[in-house]
């Protein structure tokens, strides 16, 4: 393309533009659940610890490369070895298998906020309130339709920049609820449990499924491996200081997802009873336990709209940016016009969307290898597709291009502390980590080892 790339002003604009593509439902919705489920305290740990090794490097990989091409990921990588242009191309599949979904589970938040402002919230705090609404023949269809519609039309007519700047004030509003309903949790009769079970590492909790879903969940959260940082890299000038950026960005999505926990996990206790398999519950989690809290709370119904207003904002400001992506690689490739290229993925958006929203109703039947077709596009994103985009960008950087390119990009914005940190996990660490986790994930899922 001939057009100049317009770049942020600064490392605030950075910063804050990859920082309302970080957060989003993967931390207040994906989080918490995962943390509840597989080991709480353990999870928190291994999670932290993939946070400042994996999710840094890569990060910082992905920016740097972004940066010194100057492109998205399929012409970034295309530029810096041909070879490898087809790693592009897969991180170019993995917000393609997320877009539908992600707007399933908006469509959930925007059927909260919508029951919460009719006057229903006392009913949304039943037993069996959200699995009657999810086991619908047709309602979930109708509020994910509602929210890609909503996602399509800010796109169709490009005004994400409206979008962003009503997101940028409620972010930090966000921020700040999510901490008052967290400490509100926590006060909970029988929420105590909840905090310890959350903070209080527990070996025996540990499988490899602990970190195999901590490692998906931290490149989802931090839009890894699906070449979305490569893109903000391109954008970013080059006096801006890349590490300290990447630092922020992480904190900043880290924090709130630590929040969400701290706000859902203490609840699901004082509500079961302290029943394990609460903590089971899966995606539906954040939904059948929120307005119970609220219920609890003094004006929590107001609180609750506030909150699912917020929450649907942070999810929308993602699934924009998923659909822009989406619309770019396909009328790049295709050169069709921004409008007919909008209409086809939104589309391409409902076929694959619809299994995902009747998956746990009409459809509940039909199981992928044992998992209901949300879980399904979730597992094989997070699970499989991202860390093999990991993988391979790990080895591309490692031992193709080489760490010393990266790291020479990084220094001209500022000083690069992290360098031995950075070449290790890129060379070593992560690939063995990585092929090991696979390894042992796929031998799970054809039954040939437990873990
Ligand atoms: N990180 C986002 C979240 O936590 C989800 C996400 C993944 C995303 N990939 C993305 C958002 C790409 C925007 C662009 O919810």
């Amino acid at each position: 393309m001939a057009e100049k790339r317009s770049s942020f002003t600064g490392k605030i604009g950075f910063v804050l533009a990859a920082a309302g593509s970080a957060v989003g439902l993967g931390n207040i919705w994906r989080f918490p659940y995962l943390a509840a489920k597989y080991g709480g305290g353990i999870f928190l740990v291994v999670y932290a610890l993939l946070a400042v090794t994996f999710g840094f490097a890569l990060m910082c990989a992905e920016i740097a490369i972004g940066r010194k091409t100057g492109q998205s990921a399929i012409g970034a990588f295309k530029q810096l070895d041909k070879r490898f242009s087809f790693v592009g191309w897969l991180a170019a599949i993995v917000p393609v298998i997320i877009l539908p979904y992600y707007s399933v589970i908006g469509g959930w938040v925007s059927k909260y906020l919508y029951v919460f402002v009719t006057g229903g919230a006392a009913d949304a705090a039943k037993d069996g309130y959200f699995d009657t609404f999810i086991t619908q023949p047709v309602e979930p269809i109708g509020w994910f339709l509602l929210f890609l519609g909503l996602t399509a039309l800010v796109v169709l007519f490009g005004v994400e920049k409206g979008v962003e700047k009503v997101s940028k004030v409620m972010m930090p509003v966000l921020v700040i609820l999510t901490i008052f309903v967290a400490i509100y949790s926590m006060t909970l009769p029988g929420a105590m449990e909840g905090v310890k079970y959350y903070f209080t590492p527990n070996i025996k909790d540990l499988s490899v499924n602990t970190f195999l879903a901590a490692m998906g969940q931290l490149f989802y959260s931090m839009s890894l491996a699906m070449g979305i940082m490569i893109t903000y890299g391109s954008y970013m000038k080059k006096d801006v200081r890349l590490e300290s950026s990447v630092r922020q960005i992480e904190i900043f999505d880290t924090g709130i997802a630590f929040l969400a926990g701290l706000m859902v996990i203490p609840a699901v206790f004082a509500f079961s009873g302290g029943d394990k398999a609460a903590l089971g519950k899966g995606p539906g989690l954040m939904f059948v336990t929120l307005p119970k809290v609220f219920e609890a709370m003094k004006g929590g119904t107001i609180v609750g709209i506030v909150f699912f207003v917020l929450v649907l904002f942070a999810a929308l400001t993602s699934s924009i940016s998923l659909m822009e992506t989406v619309v770019s690689i396909v009328r790049d490739k295709l050169g069709w016009g921004r409008k007919v290229t909008c209409l086809v993925v939104f589309v391409g958006c409902i076929i694959l969307g619809v299994p995902s929203a009747l998956g746990y109703g009409s459809l509940a039947d039909i199981t992928v290898f044992g998992m209901a077709f949300l879980d399904f596009f979730d597992f094989a994103s997070n699970s499989v597709l991202m860390p093999i985009v990991a993988l391979l960008t790990c080895i591309f950087v490692g031992y193709v291009l080489k760490p010393k390119v990266l790291i020479e990009e990084m220094e001209i914005g500022g000083k690069f502390t992290a360098k031995k940190l950075f070449t290790v996990v890129i060379k070593y660490i992560a690939p063995i980590f990585i092929v090991l986790i696979l390894i042992s994930s796929v031998l799970d899922a054809l039954g040939i080892m437990k873990i």
